[in-house]
């Protein structure tokens, strides 16, 4: 028994097993955690606490979290990827007594804490999108770099994933997902082209979506119009804002007073919702702004401790790319 995961209640052991040089290689790099030492000094301020990472992904954040601990401290880890959760464990294995996974949307989180009869935690980690791992391997379909079926599902227990929006959705909700999820400006051209195309034969690998893209887009902007489209995509698949809000929602509410929230968002729409969440919650007062004083008697829950998001130094940005587009704000439970 290596330690426990628990997946939809149940909780087993996922067994030792060997690891060949060459995939132990692959789960090492499978994540490069983003500012490490920036999620340790905003949140790390009990090291006998009990902390969530929401995303836990490869265990990279998790991971230096526990190096921080005492050995009261407890992580308490999900993610809505298998894959993630294996390479996780392996990661977190000198750990084992103090960490349980979580094979779930994080979505779910008070159900994980109920089932470990947590009722606050001390900090709460979310490090939002797609991992390295998921973007490299062409199998999971995520990116338009790497060959593979159009899937985009995060968590492959569910039914749908790209295929049946590329090749299901009328046109208009295909501009409606591309424009709002990927603010493309193209949206509607590439809408038709994909249904113009599926009429002959269906879209089927990300390949081919990214040959229909190619058709109606300048080539000087190739990269970035496919870039927006294949998040417009995973966003829409995998239900990511709503998924977002509710967590967040979930979050606070069973944040300990003193206890710290931070978010890692990677495009605006998610780092605007964040920001706007963060702020709604701060200022719940709903009186006019001319009152003279609060009659509504509604109390922020939250301080926000990062006024402008915080970014990566440039000597991260050089060796981990994916750092150039993280943004963390961090607010506090009062
Ligand atoms: C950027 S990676 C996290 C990397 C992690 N911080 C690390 O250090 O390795 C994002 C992870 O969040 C997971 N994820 C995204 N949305 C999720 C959701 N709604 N519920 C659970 N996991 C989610 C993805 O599957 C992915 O593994």
């Amino acid at each position: 028994m290596l330690f426990p995961v628990s997946t939809g209640g149940a909780v087993f052991g996922i067994g030792y097993y060997q690891l060949s040089q060459q995939k132990k290689q692959q789960e090492l790099s499978f994540h490069q955690p983003v500012m490490v030492d920036e999620v340790l000094s905003w949140l790390s301020t009990n090291r006998n606490g009990v902390y969530l990472d929401l995303t836990v992904g490869g265990g990279g954040h998790a991971r230096a979290l526990l190096q921080r601990f005492s050995r009261y401290g407890k992580l308490l880890g999900m993610d809505q990827d298998d894959e993630a959760l294996t390479a996780c464990a392996e990661n977190l294995r000198p750990w084992k007594n103090q960490v349980v996974l979580k094979h779930a949307n994080f979505k779910y989180l008070a159900d994980f804490l109920a089932e470990e009869k947590v009722e606050k935690v001390n900090g709460i980690l979310l490090d939002l999108g797609v991992s390295s791992h998921q973007l490299n391997v062409g199998y999971r379909g995520f990116s338009f770099i790497n060959e593979g079926p159009l899937d985009m599902r995060m968590d492959r227990r569910q039914k749908q994933g790209a295929y049946h929006v590329v090749n299901t959705y009328s046109e208009s909700e295909l501009r409606h997902v591309i424009w709002e999820y990927g603010e493309e400006r193209r949206a509607g051209a590439i809408a038709k082209a994909i249904v113009r195309t599926r009429g002959r034969r269906k879209i089927d690998s990300t390949a081919a979506l990214a040959a229909v893209v190619a058709k109606v887009v300048h080539r000087g902007h190739l990269n970035k119009s496919l870039a927006r489209v294949f998040q417009s995509l995973r966003i829409e698949v995998n239900w990511e804002l709503e998924n977002l809000r509710l967590a967040l929602q979930a979050g606070i509410d069973h944040l300990d007073p003193g206890g710290r929230m931070a978010v890692f968002s990677y495009h605006s729409l998610e780092d605007r919702l964040v920001k706007r969440f963060f702020r709604e919650n701060e200022k719940r007062c709903t009186c006019p702004p001319e009152f003279p004083q609060c009659i509504c008697g509604q109390k922020g829950i939250l301080k926000i401790l990062t006024r402008h998001p915080v970014t990566a130094g440039e000597a991260e940005v050089r060796k981990n790319p994916r750092a150039r587009s993280a943004k963390l704000r961090v607010a506090e439970r009062l």
